[in-house]
């Protein structure tokens, strides 16, 4: 059979390639993919971006699943599309994916259905909003209401921050409609983690846990940014936590949206932040799977995915299981130079190692032209090694790095310290 996933980056290669491995699957189609997906014989890159032509294609290749990959044709209504035509599709309709598309909603939502998140207001007024934080002070959190690529979110420290980040949004409109409405709300501490799962409207099927590292530098310093790395499983998420997200957080927002009249169909993935005491709250919705989290997550995943994305679908979830590599995942993203910023394209790569039983390189801001790989992107490679503990993992992930160059390449060496320090702590009592 001939599948589709839709999307450009690191994430999209890691489904691709998982996808690729079952027996029934002849060619996974990328579109538009990245060098990585062009140079993998079971994978192939298609130039087209627009929905109804994707629509075009799965129709007159027969292509029998698509997943999608990124949030942004999904909140512009790829899914209802496919679905008015008869294609089988895997991702939520536009309706469902404004858990992700608007903040405002999303707030709303988990108020709604009492699904524990950070106290907040929304504000379309500039003098009422800078009252607000007037009025509760700093530390306090600016998002803009739309999608607005990982740009969205000021964690203000100051409240001169958090007035200059309305400013920016609300007066100067820097993020455009995306930021024409603002929610600003309580800041929470702890450690973050994501807690993804697949969903058929009614069945849910979590995927193993992960954690990210959305800071540039290390020990978690610098810029926000798309994620630096990431690994699975998260010790954080024991399985008490598991349990406890599972009934407090996830399957009341599935049963929120079915009873709301807007069935949710997709990977939904919830970022927590849990506090010192262990109790999680909801940080934000995503109408798909992370990125970097997905290449350390297919990287355990074991047996044919695209049975499991077919059976979810179908509505058939609840006969669904995953089993998934005991070993620990973990990724490291390779950056381009001036990443997050300005980030450079068309820097040569070299020294990729071919792919073992326990590293794989997946791409995402990469081009094959004339069989030279060059940069095109800000986070250009994901490494992802696999080992029985999480400090052999990160052994096998930098001696791959290693091997591989690129000017201006910009790395953390630190990802999965949290994990190594929480087994340390462990052991000492
Ligand atoms: P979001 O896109 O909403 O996940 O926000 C991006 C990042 O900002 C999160 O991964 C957190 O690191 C941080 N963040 C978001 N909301 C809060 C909050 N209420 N308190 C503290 N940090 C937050
Ligand atoms: N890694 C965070 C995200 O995909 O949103």
């Amino acid at each position: 059979m001939k599948l589709l996933v839709v999307g450009s980056g690191g994430r999209e290669h890691a489904l691709a390639w998982k996808l690729a491995q079952s027996p029934r699957v002849q060619i996974v189609y990328v579109a538009p993919g990245n060098g990585g997906t062009a140079q993998d014989e079971c994978l192939r890159n298609l130039d087209i971006t627009d929905p109804a032509a994707l629509a075009d294609f799965v129709e007159r290749e027969h292509v029998a699943l698509t997943v999608i990959g990124l949030e942004a044709p999904l909140a512009a209504g790829i899914v209802n599309l496919f679905r008015s035509r008869g294609l089988k599709v895997f991702g939520p309709t536009k309706e469902a994916a404004q858990l992700e598309s608007s903040k405002d909603f999303a707030k709303a939502f988990m108020k709604r259905h009492h699904i524990p998140t950070a106290e907040y207001e929304t504000f379309t007024d500039i003098a009422a909003a800078h009252a607000y934080i007037d009025r509760k002070g700093a530390p306090i959190v600016i998002k803009a209401d739309g999608l607005a690529a990982g740009k969205g979110v000021v964690v203000a420290m100051s409240p001169d921050e958090a007035h200059a980040a309305i400013d920016s949004m609300l007066a100067d409109n820097k993020l455009g409609d995306a930021g024409a409405r603002v929610v600003i709300e309580e800041f929470l501490a702890g450690e973050e983690a994501s807690f993804i799962v697949m969903v058929d409207g009614k069945n849910v099927l979590p995927l193993a846990s992960s954690q990210d590292h959305k800071r540039l530098l290390d020990g978690d310093k610098g810029p926000n940014t798309g994620g630096m790395g990431a690994y699975s499983p998260a010790p954080i998420v024991t399985p008490q936590l598991h349990a406890r997200v599972m009934r407090e957080i996830i399957l009341p927002t599935v049963r929120g949206m079915e009873n709301e009249g807007i069935r949710y169909t997709g990977f939904l993935y919830a970022g927590l932040m849990i506090d010192a005491n262990g109790n999680p709250k909801t940080l934000e919705f995503n109408c798909r799977m992370g990125d970097p989290e997905t290449q350390p997550i297919m990287a355990r995943l074991k047996g044919d995915f695209s049975k499991i994305v077919e059976m979810a679908i179908d509505g058939k979830l609840d006969g669904a299981k995953l089993d998934w590599d005991r070993r620990t995942a973990l990724g490291v993203v390779l950056a381009a130079h001036d990443y997050p910023e300005t980030p450079r394209k068309g820097d040569r790569i070299t020294g990729i190692p071919a792919e073992t039983t326990d590293a794989v390189t997946f791409h995402a801001g990469t081009t094959l032209t004339d069989g030279k790989l060059t940069t095109s992107g800000g986070r250009v490679l994901c490494i992802v090694g696999l080992a029985d503990s999480v400090h052999d993992a990160q052994s096998v992930v930098y001696d791959t790095v290693n091997q591989i160059s690129f000017d201006g390449m910009q790395y953390r060496r630190d990802i999965g310290y949290r994990a190594v320090n929480r087994k340390q702590s462990d052991r000492q009592g």
